[in-house]
């Protein structure tokens, strides 16, 4: 019977919302909003969907201080608002999410993080440091929505079904992020091995570029994205909830491996009902590391600029 909290109940909170009522993850979701009315009424639209839910689901609104009893929250807040660049958001949202999150931590909140406000490594790093949870129960959701995106995308070029890609998006989820191109199997072939059986004539920058600017084109037409958000995030839920250990792409703090430090980037990690169980550190090229590296630079000047 698991209890779920959303803070941010706008697209993002609501996919989620939905997406674990459908999946029948939680047992009870509780939603909080600087917009009260906003945040009963999702609860509520939720709500009245329960006759094709598979196991009944309580939905309410919350205080920060009401989510104390949550097993697992989701943080969802900010706003696009218009903006291009996920920094804007950490630059506007940074002070507001250390209260609250000190707020629910305050008030007994025993459970796991999942943060997905952007920029979510920098946000998953600052909710790290302020609740003072140790990493497992801190989680980024990271690049899973990128490398789930390039799974799909590759899935178009090579005419196979997206579930068959194992595909790598590494870096921070935003501009610096990259495809680890080494680590990429199509079913348990490696893309090359592949691409000798079955030739397909597709550019790797192309596609990379359709990964990375997707999510703009899909705002640029509807404001949000959701639904693929909604499932990454509900992916790891679910494995939290049943104790699946699925390994899923997330952002963790990073201590060593890669030759990083002290910095929430994603690697692939066992999600269990203790969070972030174990991270996994990939075998990558020279050129792979060096963006990496790239990535943890950007992300440390920034939170050394905006703190
Ligand atoms: N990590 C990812 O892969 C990923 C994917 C999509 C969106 N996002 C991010 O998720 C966030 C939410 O996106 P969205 O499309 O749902 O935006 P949205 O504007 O639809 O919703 C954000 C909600 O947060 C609320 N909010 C803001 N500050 C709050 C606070 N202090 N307490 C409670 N509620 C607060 C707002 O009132 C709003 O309802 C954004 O930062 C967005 O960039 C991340």
């Amino acid at each position: 019977m698991t209890k779920l909290g959303i803070i941010g109940a706008g697209a993002v909170g609501f996919a989620v919302g939905y997406t674990a009522a459908r999946m029948g993850i939680v047992s009870d979701i509780k939603y909080n909003d600087i917009i009260e009315i906003k945040a009963k009424a999702q609860a509520m639209d939720i709500e009245d969907a329960s006759a094709y839910y598979p196991h009944p689901v309580k939905m309410s609104y919350g205080s920060y201080k009401d989510m104390a009893d949550r097993d697992i929250i989701v943080t969802a807040t900010g706003d696009l608002g218009g903006v291009k660049d996920r920094l804007e958001e950490y630059v506007k949202f940074k002070d507001a999410t250390r209260d609250y999150v000190k707020e629910i931590v305050d008030a007994g909140f025993k459970g796991i993080f999942i943060v997905v406000g952007n920029p979510c490594d920098l946000m998953a790093d600052l909710v790290y440091r302020t609740s003072g949870f140790p990493k497992n129960r801190v989680i980024g959701s990271g690049t899973a929505l990128d490398t789930v995106r390039l799974n799909t995308s590759l899935s178009k070029v090579l005419n196979v079904d997206p579930s068959a890609i194992r595909g790598v998006i590494l870096g921070e989820h935003g501009e610096s992020q990259f495809v680890a191109w080494s680590n990429i199997f199509v079913n348990n072939l490696k893309l090359e091995k592949y691409l000798e059986q079955n030739p397909a004539n597709f550019s790797r920058d192309a596609v990379e570029n359709l990964v990375r600017e997707r999510a703009w084109r899909v705002i640029d037409g509807k404001q949000h994205t959701q639904c693929g958000i909604g499932s990454a995030v509900c992916s790891m839920i679910d494995s939290i909830v049943n104790d699946r250990k699925e390994i899923i792409l997330v952002s963790t703090l990073l201590n060593g491996m890669y030759g990083l430090n002290d910095i929430y980037l994603s690697t692939p990690c066992i999600i269990g009902k203790d969070g972030m169980e174990k991270a996994l550190e990939l075998e990558l090229t020279p050129d792979e590391l060096e963006k990496l590296k790239h990535s943890e630079e950007v992300l440390k000047a920034n939170r050394n600029k905006y703190k």
